[in-house]
């Protein structure tokens, strides 16, 4: 046993167990809304790094399985991602990390993230995947899946890509730095360079 999980109360292990991750379905879509209020609270909270999203968005990404949901024992939501493609399918996002405060700091976000990247692969073999963060939750766990940290040059230059950081407070800082860099560490996973 790791000494990670070693570290865990037992009582954190055992609602960690009862996790299910799963690409999310139509028969999620009643999770839409409470994805949605969960992200802006944090979003609130944090001040930074998430892009809002409307409910009709997440019932989209989970019809076309593009999305994964983590569902505790009662079906309670626990966590979500979705799945965005950029430059016609050249790079790939895994966005919208959330996890429910009651289920946190129990491993859930790396599980996510490792569903979400294993679906990527699946669905975009040949897409670069990449992200923008200030989390080291998720930086950490980028790593892990090798992602490496890079300049925003190699990131997708789709517009709509980077209108997702308007609300983000420091939107002045990117337009100021021409989209250069910004407070956001930029990673990217290439396929290319694994072979
Ligand atoms: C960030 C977030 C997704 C992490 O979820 P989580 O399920 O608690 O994360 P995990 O338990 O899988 O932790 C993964 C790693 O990150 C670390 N970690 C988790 N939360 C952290 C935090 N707030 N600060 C620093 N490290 C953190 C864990 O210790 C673990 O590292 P370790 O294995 O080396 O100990 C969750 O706190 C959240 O939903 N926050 C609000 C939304 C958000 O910030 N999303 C990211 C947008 S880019």
């Amino acid at each position: 046993m790791s000494a990670e999980a070693l570290a865990l109360p037992v009582i954190e292990k055992s609602v960690a167990a009862g996790v299910e991750i799963q690409v999310a379905t139509e028969a999620h879509v009643c999770y839409a809304e409470p994805i949605c209020e969960l992200i802006a609270r944090a979003a609130a909270a944090r001040g930074t790094g998430i892009a809002k999203r409307k409910p009709e968005y997440v019932r989209r990404k989970m019809n076309e399985g593009k999305a994964v949901i983590a569902l505790g024992p009662r079906g309670e939501l626990a966590g979500f991602c979705y799945i965005e493609t950029w430059d016609h399918g050249r790079y790939a996002a895994n966005s919208g990390l959330i996890v429910a405060p009651a289920f946190r700091k129990m491993g859930l976000a790396r599980r996510i993230k490792r569903r979400a990247f294993e679906l990527s692969r699946e669905r975009y073999p040949s897409a670069k995947l990449f992200g923008i963060t200030t989390s080291l939750a998720v930086m950490k766990i980028n790593s892990e899946l090798g992602y490496k940290p890079v300049t925003f040059s190699e990131l997708t230059s789709d517009d709509i890509f980077w209108r997702g950081c308007r609300s983000c407070p420091n939107y002045d800082v990117l337009v100021r730095m021409k989209r250069q860099m910004c407070l956001c560490t930029g990673m990217l996973y290439d396929p290319e360079a694994e072979h």
